[in-house]
């Protein structure tokens, strides 16, 4: 990696590794040292969550992948076991929630989003026991835990739809969208243009067609069915049971289809989501959801909701994602700043779910053609790195390995107004392979120790789930936890430095967010307030070094420290104005007092 020319965030890694082993957690140890977990030794004190019921506003999340982060059993396939087993890791790193993406019983035809059985756990993953014992560790340790709910759709393998289609005047018949010929919805685009021609399928045993917005075999279940609205219902009270503390909803904009529209957001569908936060908000008060809608920011802020009828807690911001990456690419902060000035308020109890990557490509649904070309001239050279409409690489490789712009991008992350997620293995710049299908390049083992399997399982190598990275510049032995935990100036260590920077400054999660005038495009520059403070974020995204004079209107005399050094920088002039210079890729978070 290319070192950082910035040395704003400098902490002594002895310092902050964990306190030593603590009694009565033998059996974490050995099953944490069996896995590689390099942390194992210095279990965590344990911790409470917090009450504060808007948790979601100032929390770190964590996308973990069951499949690849912890194998406990030794037989290739991660696990709940190999999790619970590395939380201790994941309070370490300052992680306040993780989002699991689903474990529920599913052929596996895409990733487990196909599900046959939606009130079990896949038996590749554990038991409902494992799952309670993992819920009750992440609660103990004063972290939380999302589920994913694909209520969308289920597998062509679930018993639902085996019935429909077998039986069309049985109680499924009517569980799935059903039509003689493939000639409805015409106006609803094909999501996986990789795979599916269509939106319908002929299905040979019922000989009629069925609807389905991703792969053939995850048909669309049919919400105009009162019955299929109340097993989702129940489905949902069955997970919550278990203490969980929020969903996230996958596909949500495709519940409902009606002819003449693209099948998008439609009304019927807000209704239904606000009825699933009636129920919560009566039964589960506490628990969140959390809407999936690859959708303009227009779009998608219908779906937290009003005030009368709300819907849901979070939502991702899709749009800005790419942006970042363009920006970074331009050297210029336009593309940012016109999608944070697009973008709606949101209400007060709401938040946005920001994102660099994740389990599936980059999408690229949310930006313009031109944008699109340029980013995959940019980014996708070789057709091997898309997938569908995006690009399937995880940030290191997107990013050349480059130390300061995957800093860059985790500051813009870690800045704008939302809750940041990390994608598993991102806090140590994990790379990809382009080479397996599908977006399993992104989804490979998690590289905890530089030795066989990473420390990920105790398999034969070829009886991994999904090979290891072996590729010169990503190989366990170049990328791993237990490295980066000794190298003071690591990206494991700036992640959480940095992440713990946030945390102590609750207005990057509440706080409004008002743009400032530079000028020089190539500097992002804006504000963060709420009552209590005011903190200027300003960052550099050319590869180059910069100067720049800020306006900060109405801050004028404040005086300007540096929150990661505590470094005091000239006040800010009385005619508000700020003269600052980067180093390549520079950034700064300045608090302002008066
Ligand atoms: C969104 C999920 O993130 C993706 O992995 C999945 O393929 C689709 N929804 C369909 O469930």
């Amino acid at each position: 990696m290319e070192t950082s020319p910035s040395s704003q965030v400098v902490t002594d890694s002895a310092s902050t590794l964990p306190a030593s082993s603590s009694a009565g957690s033998s059996h974490l140890s050995s099953l944490n040292l069996a896995l590689g977990n390099p942390i194992a030794h210095h279990v965590q004190n344990p911790e409470p969550m917090t009450e504060d019921p808007l948790w979601y506003q100032h929390a770190v999340f964590y996308e973990v992948l069951l499949r690849s982060f912890g194998d406990a059993n030794g037989d290739g396939m991660g696990d709940l076991a190999g999790l619970t087993a590395h939380l201790d890791y994941l309070q370490w790193l300052g992680v306040d929630c993780l989002w699991l993406p689903p474990f529920y019983p599913s052929p596996m035809q895409d990733g487990g989003y196909d599900i046959s059985n939606f009130m079990d756990i896949n038996p590749i993953y554990g038991s409902l026991d494992d799952f309670r014992t993992l819920v009750e560790g992440v609660h103990n340790r004063g972290m939380r835990i999302l589920v994913d709910i694909p209520l969308n759709h289920t597998s062509d393998q679930h018993p639902w739809f085996q019935s429909s289609r077998s039986n069309p005047s049985g109680p499924y018949g009517d569980y799935y969208v059903w039509r003689d010929d493939d000639s409805g919805y015409p106006d609803a685009r094909v999501i996986f243009v990789d795979s599916e021609t269509s939106n319908w399928t002929f299905d040979p045993v019922r000989k009629q067609y069925f609807w389905h917005r991703f792969f053939s075999s995850q048909p669309d279940l049919n919400y105009e069915n009162p019955d299929v609205q109340r097993e989702i219902l129940t489905i949902i009270r069955f997970w919550a049971g278990f203490g969980v503390d929020g969903f996230r909803l996958d596909a949500v904009p495709y519940l409902f289809e009606e002819e003449g529209t693209n099948g998008e957001n439609l009304p019927k569908t807000h209704e239904f989501i606000a009825r699933i936060r009636q129920m919560i908000d009566a039964e589960f008060p506490g628990t969140i959801l959390l809407a999936e809608a690859n959708q303009w920011p227009e779009d998608v802020v219908e779906y937290f909701g009003t005030e009368e009828r709300p819907e849901c807690h979070m939502c991702f911001h899709f749009p800005v994602m790419p942006r970042i990456f363009y920006s970074l690419k331009e050297g210029n902060a336009q593309a940012i700043r016109s999608i944070l000035m697009t973008t709606p308020d949101i209400p007060t109890t709401a938040q946005w779910s920001t994102f660099l990557r994740n389990h599936d490509e980059l999408t690229l649904e949310m930006v313009t053609d031109q944008e699109r070309a340029q980013m995959y001239s940019w980014y996708a050279t070789d057709q091997r790195m898309r997938a569908n409409v995006g690009i399937r690489r995880r940030l290191a490789p997107l990013l050349d390995n480059s130390l300061t712009q995957i800093q860059l991008a985790n500051i813009l992350l870690f800045s704008l107004p939302g809750s940041p997620y990390v994608y598993y293995g991102d806090e140590i710049g994990m790379g990809d392979n382009i080479w397996l299908p599908d977006r399993d390049g992104v989804r490979t083992p998690m590289q905890w120790i530089p030795e066989a399997n990473a420390g990920f399982s105790q398999a034969a190598p070829a009886d991994l789930n999904l090979p290891v990275i072996s590729s010169l510049s990503y190989n366990p032995s170049a990328v791993n936890v237990q490295s980066q935990l000794e190298q003071p100036h690591s990206l494991l260590h700036w992640m959480r430095n940095t992440l713990a920077v946030r945390k102590a400054h609750p207005v990057f999660g509440d706080g409004a967010l008002v743009l400032l005038p530079t000028d020089n495009p190539a500097v992002l520059a804006f504000v963060r307030h709420n009552a209590e403070e005011t903190i200027l974020c300003a960052m550099n995204i050319a590869d180059s070094a910069q100067a720049t004079t800020v306006d900060v209107d109405g801050c004028a005399g404040s005086s300007v420290t540096d929150l990661f050094s505590g470094s005091v920088f000239p006040s800010i002039a009385e005619d508000g104005s700020l003269r600052l210079t980067f180093a390549a890729r520079g950034y700064y978070w300045f608090s302002l007092s008066h």
